[in-house]
């Protein structure tokens, strides 16, 4: 009787946003979810750990290591230290509109992270294709200008808890650069291979999310589904003056302006 009661609140909330949204009122989600990103993005230099969340600006990996053995010809060991990504708190909301009527129309978030900075240290060790050897060892640096992004999903029209369905990502790439020193063995492959990524990363990565994209969309509204009850618990939570609870003992200080 749990889950039929359930249902019921899942059933009136929808209903309760039908009336919410209908033109000329302002939509309550909107408002809730902008002000939860919002004072999200002015904590995001600390922890956050009623949200699970480490500091994700600057979001530190202080030592990681990775290796393939052989695997489609790559026989790689590799590691960073001191880690660092910058500007994840920037993003910038384009668009944002929530529709939790099941059924036909699209709710769409689309964000925009104007800068971001990844630097670190790094080895990169081993061959491709027993062709190129690596012999990478230095900083690793990489900027990406101007990331976009657009989600957009329906609410599945089902009995049951509340869930999403046709999840469709897109992306777009402002511009993508590298420089990793030394990271192949001869030089002339090192520059041709930086400047092939520095040309051609924004179309390369294009193909390679294209290629993946089902199966990674598959993945993400899995996940999505698992947590939606507790993510909307989370940004819902309290909307008194001082942001959703959440936030509870993280100081909103992350921006100095
Ligand atoms: C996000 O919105 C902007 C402005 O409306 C649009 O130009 C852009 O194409 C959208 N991004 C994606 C990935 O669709």
């Amino acid at each position: 009787t749990k889950k039929v009661k359930m249902r019921k609140i899942h059933l009136l909330l929808a209903t309760a946003t039908i009336y919410l949204c209908l033109p000329a009122a302002e939509c309550v989600f909107e408002k809730t979810i902008e002000s939860f990103l919002k004072e999200l993005s002015v904590r995001m230099c600390h922890p956050i750990p009623n949200l699970g969340l480490p500091a994700l600006d600057p979001l530190t990996v202080n030592h990681a290591e990775t290796a393939m053995d052989n695997k489609y010809l790559i026989d790689f060991t590799g590691s960073i230290d001191n880690f660092k990504v910058h500007g994840l708190s920037d993003f910038v909301i384009n668009k944002l509109s929530i529709n939790i009527v099941p059924g036909v129309t699209r709710s769409t978030i689309n964000v925009t992270f104007p800068y971001t900075y990844l630097k670190s240290i790094y080895t990169a060790k081993g061959s491709l294709a027993y062709i190129l050897n690596l012999a990478g060892d230095g900083n690793a640096e990489t900027t990406i200008t101007d990331f976009n992004f657009e989600i957009s999903w329906r609410i599945k029209a089902s009995i049951g808890p509340l869930a999403i369905t046709a999840l469709k990502i897109d992306m777009l790439l402002g511009d993508l650069k590298i420089n990793f020193d030394n990271l192949l063995e001869e030089e002339r492959i090192n520059n041709f291979v930086h400047a092939l990524v520095n040309e051609m990363g924004v179309e390369l990565l294009g193909d390679i999310w294209n290629y993946e994209q089902p199966t990674a969309i598959d993945k993400v509204e899995t996940i999505i589904n698992s947590k939606l009850p507790d993510l909307l618990k989370l940004i819902t939570g309290g909307n008194g003056g001082e942001g959703p609870p959440v936030f509870d003992g993280v100081e909103p200080d992350c921006k100095s302006e």
